[in-house]
């Protein structure tokens, strides 16, 4: 591991929602710093600042974690993710963010891009989930405004979207390798 001068600013590499940046930093510059203050990408949210309330979550190499536990410095070659990239693109949300919308499972918002980011991994790995299971998952993260109910009912809702959506693609895949 190289050994870092707390003096020195280092210049960190790495890949946010897709796209190569760097920022100049210390090595006690937290991540939640580096991407709101250097970068501009204040969708990530600062609630607790020591790992208890969920809003900083992004995603690191696909993982979810919680950026106000994380140096700067660590993000130096990975892919990170944060509620900015999960959008297809501009003018169009997720399946995940279409359902929070339809489910007003959002109010003042301060928790919601740190939930965004943990289910959207999660139902990556588990297409599936029991509805315990999202509740597990939304337990990491502390909401204020909702009662988590929409929360879960919007979860619950674009787990089955996606579903359906994953299903037809391989169906269409299925019929071009058929070529009818
Ligand atoms: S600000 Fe990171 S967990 Fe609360
Ligand atoms: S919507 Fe306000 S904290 Fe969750």
């Amino acid at each position: 591991m190289p050994r870092l001068s707390a003096a020195t600013r280092h210049r960190v590499g790495f890949t946010l929602n897709g796209k190569p940046v760097s920022v100049e930093a210390e090595p006690r510059l937290l991540a939640t710093d580096a991407l709101r203050h250097d970068i501009g990408a204040t969708g990530t949210h600062v609630g607790c600042e020591h790992g208890v309330c969920g809003a900083c979550t992004i995603l690191i190499d696909g993982a979810p974690a919680r950026a106000c536990l994380t140096l700067a410095v660590q993000l130096e070659g990975r892919e990170v993710t944060t509620v900015e990239g999960l959008a297809p693109a501009q003018d169009r949300l997720s399946v995940l963010q279409a359902a929070f919308r339809r489910h007003h499972a959002l109010q003042c918002g301060f928790c919601t891009a740190g939930i965004l980011i943990s289910l959207d991994a999660f139902l990556r790995e588990q297409p599936e989930p029991s509805e315990q299971e999202l509740r597990e998952v939304v337990g990491g993260h502390l909401c204020r405004c909702t009662g988590y109910t929409p929360i879960i009912a919007a979860a619950v809702e674009a787990a089955a979207l996606l579903r359906r959506e994953s299903q037809t693609i391989a169906q269409t895949i299925a019929l071009e390798s058929l070529d009818v």
